[in-house]
């Protein structure tokens, strides 16, 4: 439990008091709790959320990098998570004992990582073994999963991985074991296997809903890695075509997208690389130059703005902004913050015990090889 917070109020401030209240008065109110916790509080920030709330993070980062400051946090008793569930997830196992963990909206999910659960990896889990030796196969899970699934990775000598450090994993994975199954993300592993040397012969699009996934023995037992049917609903608006557009109305331009693409637009892409490498690419680029970029609208608009003697245009003529990201607005970071200031914690997210150890196994695997 949180230790600065007065154990007076018993029934936290309802959502509603918060809805209606003018940005100017949220601000001050988010402003007030921050300094009143202080160190006690580390507010963290993924890149693709809204300027409204990510202006109040200690800390922005990438998956990789917010999960790194999470298991690195020495001061804090309460992180207050601005990005989805499976992040929450994350830096409730990575943190200290004594850390409590929240996410200002508990619906923020993440749709990629709803497209596996732990019944349907056992299920596909059983069905490999009975076509090839599961003890030659290392489970990988994105990041973008649920703790369960991290749990289940680190029971299996399996491990997670990030958009930033997949080659890194499934390299450490391929040393070990002839094979990989990775879930849930069928684009980040295709991409990365496939930059790694993996003929397209040697992968196989696992679909949960079908008998082996729908495969036949041999295309199993060719495979090298098998990976799992899921993908981002907002990257897999980016097509080929886009791509082609801007190439052909402004020449020179630089495309730059997120491996949770198709492997056709990474394909036709100059770079690729998770959200931090694309902040990073984009600041250093030299002045003058115009660039596309595929990935959340929210960090690309950010990027377009504090990069002015650039230009960033959105990759996709579409709206593609994260909906779930979306739902962390300041309503509800005040919200979240002042009850959590008073002693009236709401929307806790915490992994159970059991869970976390085998997660945080396979999450340290994953740290260690930084
Ligand atoms: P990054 O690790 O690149 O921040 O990606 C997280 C994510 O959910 C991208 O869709
Ligand atoms: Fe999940 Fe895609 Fe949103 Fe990232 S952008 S959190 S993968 S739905």
């Amino acid at each position: 439990m949180n230790t600065h917070a007065p154990a007076l109020a018993a029934e936290p401030l309802p959502f509603e008091d918060f809805r209606h209240a003018s940005d100017a008065e949220l601000q001050r109110r988010v402003e007030a709790v921050k300094e009143g916790l202080g160190e006690s509080l580390l507010i963290l920030g993924h890149h693709y959320q809204q300027d409204e709330v990510v202006r109040f993070a200690d800390l922005r980062g990438d998956s990789l990098k917010l999960s790194q400051l999470a298991a690195a946090s020495r001061e804090c008793e309460s992180i207050v998570f601005c990005g989805v569930h499976f992040m929450a997830e994350t830096a409730d196992v990575l943190s200290r004992e004594e850390v409590d963990v929240y996410l200002p909206d508990l619906s923020a999910g993440c749709s990629m990582a709803d497209m596996a659960d732990l019944d349907s990896v056992e299920a596909a889990w059983a069905d490999l073994a009975d076509v090839i030796d599961v003890d030659d196969v290392t489970p990988v899970t994105y990041i973008n999963s649920t703790a369960e699934l991290k749990a289940f990775c680190g029971r299996k000598g399996g491990i997670v991985c990030t958009s930033s450090n997949a080659k890194k994993v499934l390299d450490w994975a391929f040393a070990r074991r002839r094979r990989a199954l990775f879930f849930p993300d069928q684009h980040l592993g295709a991409n990365t296997a496939r930059a790694m040397g993996v003929p397209l012969e040697e992968m196989t699009v696992w679909n949960p809903r079908r008998e082996l996934g729908g495969n036949s023995r041999e295309a199993i037992e060719r495979s090298r890695i098998v990976l799992w049917r899921g993908h981002c609903s907002v990257h897999q608006m980016f097509k080929p075509a886009h791509v082609a557009q801007f190439r052909e109305r402004r020449p020179g331009i630089k495309v730059l997208v997120h491996p949770e693409c198709s492997m056709a637009v990474v394909d036709a892409a100059d770079l690729v690389g998770s959200t931090e490498f694309i902040l990073k690419t984009i600041e250093a680029a030299p002045a003058g130059s115009e660039w596309a970029v595929g990935t959340e609208l929210h960090l690309v608009n950010r990027l377009a703005k504090e990069n002015p003697d650039k230009t960033v245009h959105f990759l996709s003529p579409m709206v593609c902004m994260c909906s779930t990201m979306y739902r962390i607005d300041l309503p509800h970071l005040a919200w979240c913050l002042e009850n959590l200031a008073r002693g009236t914690p709401v929307n806790r997210v915490r992994v159970p015990d059991a869970v976390k150890s085998s997660a945080r196994e396979a999450l340290q695997r994953m740290l260690d090889l930084a």
